[in-house]
């Protein structure tokens, strides 16, 4: 696995492990955390290093590779995109040129809903345009388009993995989402109840019900579960497919801030904003693909349960520094 050391591979890799597999992990820790990783075996390497990440793939003949390692900042993308195409899309090429000299030829692969861009309506289906507008997204796009001819030319199978709004925690609340900078919603307003600091809510002219922008969180763990899935059918011989993973729900800003204050108890401190560069109105996923054909049935279908996990594991982290 690339990108253990991450929130969202973190998780994937302790439902794996739970689940009997064994997971090798590989990271360059540049934005992920080692203690993320716990005790699984660890190889701290940066994917752009063909030679290196060859010789290991070659050393340790992995079944299949999940693929989550790359920088995620949606606005960072748009000020220094040639990281991104660097980190993201060079980083995948190199992975994949690892596992091709190796005959590894199973592959899941992180992509984003980012890839939709704008799109022409809700929900959203996976044979919708492929139209960016951040050059994160578009990262994601380049990756996704060379995997069709790695299948074809090597047979390289590959499932991708679009993923809505990823959180939540671990119930445990050893996992949660940690990134510095936060940028994501929902880590906001929970350290906002925390601080007092006020969140700033990003417009609240769009063309929706309330005014503010309408996403599909989804809780890490049925994330998680949607790549064990997605191995397995890959191990069962199944073709190349992409899958949206969100819950086909969509919730506005406002209505997260509700769910917040139901959640802690307590005012959200926020105020409104002007609008965020490339922040579409509405994205909310088509999800029916994933549980039709892989028999995905996701176990945090609300988002109080997804929320309160969040905060479970916000609170403890606060206790903690
Ligand atoms: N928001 C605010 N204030 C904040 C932060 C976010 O109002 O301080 C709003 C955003 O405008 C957006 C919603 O909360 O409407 C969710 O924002 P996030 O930053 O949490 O998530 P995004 O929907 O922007 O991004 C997610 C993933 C990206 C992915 C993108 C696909 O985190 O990796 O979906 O569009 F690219």
């Amino acid at each position: 696995m690339t990108g253990g050391a991450g929130y969202i591979g973190a998780h994937t890799a302790a439902l794996l492990r739970r689940r009997g597999y064994a997971v090798t992990v590989v990271d360059n820790l540049s934005r992920g955390y080692r203690h993320n990783v716990g005790d699984a075996p660890f190889h701290q390497l940066d994917l752009a290093d063909t030679p290196a990440l060859s010789a290991l793939v070659a050393a340790i003949r992995p079944d299949a590779v999940v693929h989550f390692a790359a920088y995620i900042a949606v606005g960072e993308s748009m000020r220094v995109p040639e990281l991104y195409f660097a980190n993201n899309t060079g980083g995948s090429l190199s992975l994949l040129t690892a596992m091709t000299r190796a005959g590894i030829r199973c592959l899941v692969f992180s992509s984003t809903a980012a890839v939709y861009g704008m799109p022409r309506a809700v929900p959203i289906l996976e044979d919708f345009p492929i139209a960016p507008v951040n050059a994160y997204g578009e990262s994601k796009v380049l990756v996704e388009r060379m995997l069709p001819w790695f299948d074809q030319v090597h047979g390289l199978r590959s499932m991708v993995l679009r993923y809505f709004n990823a959180a939540g925690a671990d119930p445990e609340g050893r996992l949660g989402e940690e990134h510095e900078p936060e940028t994501h919603l929902i880590p906001l307003l929970l350290r906002a109840v925390l601080s007092g600091e006020p969140v700033t809510v990003f417009g609240d002219d769009y063309p929706t019900p309330d005014g503010t922008c309408i996403r599909d969180y989804i809780h890490v763990h049925d994330l998680a579960e949607a790549h064990i899935l997605a191995l397995e059918a890959l191990f069962a011989g199944a073709p190349s497919n992409q899958f949206n993973v969100g819950l086909g729900q969509g919730y506005s800003v406002l209505e997260v801030i509700r769910a917040v204050e139901s959640v802690t108890g307590k005012k959200v401190p926020y105020r409104v904003g002007p609008r965020r560069e490339g922040d579409p109105a509405i994205l909310v996923a088509g999800a029916g693909r994933l549980g039709r054909t892989l028999g995905w049935a996701p176990q945090y279908p609300g988002l109080t349960e997804i929320v309160r996990t969040a905060w479970d594991f916000a609170r403890q982290r606060s206790q903690t520094k």
